[in-house]
C-alpha cells in the first residue's frame, strides 16, 4: 500500500516505479551539477509595486545527456525563474502565452483576489497575456506558481510549467538565517522519458504518474558542491503524484568508490512549512513530503569533513528513485548565520463557527470525487463567511493518499485520526496529506477576499479527474 499513488481502482493502467536499477535514459547518478533557477528581475518598479513579465513558451532544454527535451516553460525555462517578492509590496506579473494551447497561472499559497487566482474562466489564449496581481499581504514563505488548466493541469505542469515564488519580510530577515547563495530552492519532480529524450506522459493516467527519473530543479539526480557551513533549503514537491520521504545518508558506499567518512546520522533541522516559519526549529531524521507541500530545512555541513558526500535519500523510492541528489562538501568558509531557538510565534486558530465534512473517494465510474461530487464550476460547495473560522474534517475513504489543498487560506492541522500533528506540521499549511483511510481536521480563517476559490487533491491527475470542489467566501 505504500507504493503511494499507484494502488488503483480496477480497470486503470497503473504506471509504476521502475524498481530495477537505472532508468534507460538517465545519466548515472550525481553526474550533473545542480542548477538553481535564475531570479527574475522586475521590468520596472514604483513606490508600491514590482512589475514582472514572463513569456510562457516551448523550448528545447538539456535534461538527459546527448538528448534534447521539449518543455513548456516560464521564459522557456524548466523550472521557471524564481520571483522574490517582498511582503507588503504588490507584484504584478504579466504572463504572455506563447504556447500552442491556452493556459492560466495559479500562485500556490498566495492570498489573491479570485480573478487573479488561476480560475477556469481566466484562461490566457495563445498569443495573448494576462496581468496577475499579487498583493503579498502575507508573511515570508515559499510559494510556487504553476498552470491550473481544467483537465490539463497534470500534463501542463509535467511539461514544465512550475516555478518558485518566494515572499520575504523583515521579521525573517532579522533572524539572520542562511541567505543569499546559501538559501537554495529545491524543486523535486519525477518524469518518464521516451527514447528520444521527450517527456513520456502516459495516456492512461487517472491514478497518477510515478516517473522513474528524479529531477531536482530540472536536473536528474544532481550533485551540489557545498561549503562547510549551514544552508537553508526550500524543498518543494512539484511532482504530479510522487510522495517522498527524505533522509540524509551517512557512511554509505558511494558510486565513485571513495571511502565514505563515517559520521553520525544527522537529522535535518526543519524551520518552515508551506506558509512560513515554524514557531521553533524541529530536528527531523526523515521528512515526508506530498505533492505541493513545502518543507524548509537547515543542513549544517560544518559537521562533515571536507570531501564528504552526503546523499539526500528518498525512503519511499526503490532502485533509481531511492536517491534524490548528493551534497559534496568541497570547501571551508565562514558562517555568520544562525538558527535561533525561537522562530516565528504561531497563534493557534480557534473560535470556529462552522464544521464541514469532506469525504475523499472514488466513485463507480472510477472518477475521483469529494462528497461524491465531481468538480462543477457552476456549483458552490461551501460558503464560509468573510472573516469567519471553520473546521474542515477531511476524510479519506480510499486506499491512496490525497494531498488536500485549499486556495486562498493558510490553515492549521488540528489532528490526524484524533492525534496532534507532529511538530513539523504544527505551522501554517496550505496542503495536508490525507493518508489512506485517514481523517485530518483542519482549521482556517477565511479572510482577505470574497469570491470563489477551489480546493482539491494535489495529485494533479486526481485534480484533473475531478477531485476538486469550490467554496465561495461571502460577506
Ligand atoms: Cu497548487 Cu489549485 O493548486
Ligand atoms: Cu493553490
Ligand atoms: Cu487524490
Amino acid at each position: 500500500m505504500l507504493k503511494l499513488g499507484i494502488v488503483g481502482t480496477a480497470g486503470f493502467f497503473l504506471p509504476g516505479d521502475n524498481t530495477s536499477g537505472t532508468p534507460r535514459n538517465a545519466p548515472g547518478q550525481f553526474q550533473v551539477p545542480l542548477r538553481i533557477p535564475p531570479q527574475l528581475a522586475p521590468k520596472r518598479t514604483d513606490a508600491a509595486t514590482d512589475y514582472y513579465e514572463i513569456n510562457i513558451r516551448p523550448a528545447q532544454v538539456d535534461i538527459l545527456p546527448g538528448k534534447r527535451t521539449t518543455i513548456w516553460g516560464y521564459d522557456g525555462m524548466f523550472p521557471g525563474p524564481t520571483i522574490r517578492a517582498r511582503s507588503g509590496r504588490t507584484s504584478i506579473v504579466r504572463q504572455i502565452n506563447n504556447l500552442p494551447v491556452e493556459t492560466n497561472v495559479h500562485l500556490h499559497g498566495g492570498a489573491v483576489a479570485p480573478e487573479h487566482d488561476g480560475g477556469m474562466h481566466e484562461m490566457i489564449a495563445p498569443g495573448s497575456f494576462r496581468d496577475y496581481v499579487y498583493p503579498n499581504n502575507q508573511i515570508a514563505s515559499t510559494l510556487w506558481y504553476h498552470d491550473h488548466s481544467m483537465h490539463r493541469t497534470a500534463q501542463n505542469v509535467y511539461m514544465g510549467l512550475a516555478g518558485f515564488y518566494l515572499i520575504e519580510d523583515s521579521f525573517e530577515a532579522r533572524l539572520n538565517l542562511p541567505s543569499g547563495e546559501y538559501d537554495v530552492p529545491l524543486m523535486l519532480q519525477d518524469r518518464l522519458f521516451n527514447g528520444d529524450g521527450s517527456f513520456n506522459f502516459p495516456a492512461h493516467n487517472h491514478e497518477g504518474i510515478n516517473g522513474d527519473t528524479i529531477l531536482v530543479n530540472g536536473v536528474p539526480q544532481p550533485y551540489f558542491q557545498v561549503a562547510q557551513r549551514t544552508y537553508r533549503f526550500r524543498i518543494l514537491n512539484a511532482s504530479n503524484s510522487r510522495h517522498y520521504e527524505l533522509a540524509l545518508s551517512n557512511g554509505q558506499p558511494f558510486p565513485s568508490g571513495r571511502r565514505p567518512f563515517l559520521t553520525l546520522p544527522q537529522p535535518m533541522l526543519q524551520i518552515a512549512s508551506d506558509g512560513g516559519l515554524l514557531s521553533a526549529p524541529v530536528p527531523r531524521p526523515t521528512i515526508a513530503i506530498a505533492p505541493a507541500e513545502r518543507v524548509e530545512v537547515v543542513i549544517d555541513f560544518a559537521r562533515y569533513p571536507v570531501g564528504s558526500q552526503i546523499i539526500l535519500k528518498n525512503k519511499l523510492g526503490r532502485g533509481a528513485t531511492a536517491d534524490v541528489m548528493r551534497f559534496d562538501v568541497t570547501r571551508k568558509t565562514t558562517d555568520t548565520s544562525r538558527v535561533p531557538a525561537v522562530l516565528r510565534p504561531i497563534t493557534p486558530l480557534d473560535g470556529a463557527v462552522v464544521t464541514r465534512d469532506f469525504e475523499l473517494s472514488v466513485n463507480r465510474e472510477g472518477m475521483w470525487v469529494i462528497n461524491g461530487l465531481p468538480f462543477d464550476h457552476q456549483r458552490v460547495d461551501a460558503r464560509p463567511k468573510l472573516g469567519s473560522t471553520e473546521i474542515w474534517n477531511v476524510i479519506n475513504r480510499s486506499n491512496v493518499p490525497h494531498p488536500f489543498h485549499i486556495h486562498l487560506v493558510m490553515f492549521q492541522i488540528l489532528d490526524r485520526n484524533g492525534a496532534k500533528p507532529p511538530a513539523g506540521e504544527a505551522g501554517w499549511k496550505d496542503t495536508a496529506n490525507v493518508g489512506p483511510l485517514e481523517t485530518v481536521r483542519l482549521i482556517a480563517k477565511f479572510n482577505g477576499f470574497t469570491g470563489k476559490y477551489m480546493f482539491h487533491c494535489h495529485n494533479l491527475h486526481h485534480e484533473d479527474h475531478m477531485m476538486m470542489l469550490q467554496f465561495e467566501v461571502v460577506s
